[in-house]
């Protein structure tokens, strides 16, 4: 059986991206991207979409086939983003029935699945087949409204929330903030990513966690990443 990671948020700019490219190379998954802007693990990873006229993720829907994830070296598998996916969406019941068979017929063990921020019939596709939402929060006051939000108005189904963008110093008062908004749910807090400026002004395309030896500023964000992948297959395998 495929476990299905689902990256979102209702927030943007929390760091769903840079979390499903981690987790895509960590636990060996196919990354699907249902991002239609540019700007996040389809760009990242190389490939240009808006440069090409054909989506291999909407053919594929379209044409009720699965899609041949691309392949690089030391990069997770990807299936691309396409700007298409804004106008031409698939449904709900679409994109969740396409996910359980691609998962089937990759014969993975994961599927990283990315997203755009917010609620859209595609996304709710994917989050109806998570095995596990992982929802980064900074905690900082818009971030912890918009996940308190989230918790309120999806406390069944298996979310994860990871506190991202961590200072050396966490705020207290925002950690206590986070622990009264899941207080009396399922949702649970996952390890934390810490922050580091050099997350945002790398250029390299394979993941940070695929280099044999990052960059001493990014080590600790390599460190928590893995204690992600190591939590979430922990999470889903009961
Ligand atoms: N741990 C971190 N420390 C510092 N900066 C980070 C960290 N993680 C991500 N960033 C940066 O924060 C910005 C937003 O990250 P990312 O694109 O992953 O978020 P997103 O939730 O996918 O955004 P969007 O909602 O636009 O899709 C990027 O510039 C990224 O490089
Ligand atoms: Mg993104």
């Amino acid at each position: 059986m495929t476990n299905i990671v689902v990256c979102h948020s209702r927030k943007g700019g929390v760091g769903k991206s840079t979390i499903a490219y981690e987790l895509a190379w960590l636990l060996d998954a196919p990354l699907v991207d249902l991002e239609h802007d540019g700007g996040g693990v389809t760009r990242k990873w190389g490939y240009r979409p808006e440069e090409r006229t054909r989506s291999i993720l909407l053919d594929a829907l379209r044409n009720g086939r699965t899609p041949k994830p691309l392949k690089g070296h030391m990069k997770a598998r990807l299936v691309p983003g396409h700007p298409e996916l804004y106008d031409a969406p698939p449904s709900e019941e679409e994109m969740a029935d396409a996910l359980l068979k691609w998962g089937a017929e990759w014969e993975s063990d994961w599927i990283v699945v990315d997203t755009h921020p917010g609620a859209s019939p595609h996304t709710h596709g994917a989050l109806s087949v998570a095995n596990v939402v992982v929802t980064p929060c900074p905690l900082r006051t818009d971030d912890l409204n918009a996940t308190e939000q989230l918790v309120h108005e999806m406390p069944d189904y298996p979310v994860v929330i990871v506190p991202n963008m961590v200072p050396r110093v966490p705020p207290a008062a925002e950690i206590n903030r986070l622990a009264r908004i899941i207080e009396g749910t399922p949702v649970q807090v996952g390890p934390l990513i810490p922050t580091a400026s050099a997350v945002g002004t790398r250029k390299k395309r394979v993941a940070i966690t695929a280099e044999p030896k990052p960059a001493k500023a990014l080590q600790p964000v390599a460190d928590g990443m893995i204690a992600l992948a190591k939590y979430v297959k922990e999470y889903v395998n009961g």
